[in-house]
């Protein structure tokens, strides 16, 4: 099944159950109907079959979902075994913990390299990279040709650090910085991220007990 036949809502609802499915293979659990599937992410299990009829083959009436085989599925589609080579701009807090606590490489990611406009934080190392200045980018992109950035870097700065490693050959940027970023090229992707607005979402809810 290719992308492009499965709809944005699906898509965006596969981290989740790749996630799920992972738990229940590190539990052993070989296989599993729709309903407990649908019980345990808290969806209808018509939900989960409208879903996953998208990766055809799995899901056997009286059977249920193989649980390995539609994780590799998901897998595959989500690009968890790409390793696309990545870099991180703006080593401050944020871009430390980030780097020191996501697991690019399950994610389909390598994080190969991090820089900062602050000369005072070059040559430290974080998670095992050493954190270089903002002048070394357009040297370390031609040899190293990363294709991911991760944007930790004030509001002001973004726009201009993003053109200048679309130039450099970025093909995709999450973005953490509070500027949402559009670029105007087709073959661009952003995934803008703000925590912020997951809390806003909490407090709605909360406002509605
Ligand atoms: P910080 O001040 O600790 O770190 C920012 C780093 O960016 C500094 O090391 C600075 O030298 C560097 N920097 C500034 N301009 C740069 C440039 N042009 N090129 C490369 N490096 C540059 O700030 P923190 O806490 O790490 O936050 C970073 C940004 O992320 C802030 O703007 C903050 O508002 C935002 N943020 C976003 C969140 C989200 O959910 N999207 C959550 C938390 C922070």
């Amino acid at each position: 099944m290719s992308k492009g036949t499965i709809s944005v809502s699906v898509i965006k609802r596969l981290p989740r159950y790749y996630r799920f499915l992972g738990e229940l293979e590190k539990q052993r659990v070989e296989r599993i109907s729709s309903g407990k599937l649908a019980a345990l992410m808290k969806l209808t299990a018509s939900q989960i079959r409208q879903d996953l009829n998208c990766f055809g083959g799995f899901g056997q009436q009286g059977y249920g979902y193989n649980v390995a085989e539609l994780r590799a599925e998901i897998g595959k589609i989500l690009g968890v075994d790409k390793g696309y080579p990545t870099i991180m701009i703006g080593a401050g807090n944020l871009g430390k913990a980030i780097a020191s606590h996501i697991n690019f490489e399950s994610r389909g990611c390598k994080l190969i390299g991090i820089f900062d406009i602050n000369p005072k934080l070059t040559g430290e190392t974080v998670a095992d990279i050493p954190i270089r200045h903002t002048d070394d980018i357009e040297a370390f992109c031609g040899e190293h040709k990363p294709v991911i950035a991760v944007l930790c870097i004030p509001k002001e700065a973004t726009r201009q650090i993003a053109e200048r490693l679309v130039e450099l050959g970025i093909k995709a940027f999450w973005n953490y910085s509070h500027y949402d970023l559009t670029i105007e090229h087709s073959d661009i992707v952003v995934e803008n991220v703000h925590l912020g607005d997951s809390l806003l979402t909490l407090t709605y809810n909360v406002n509605a007990l």
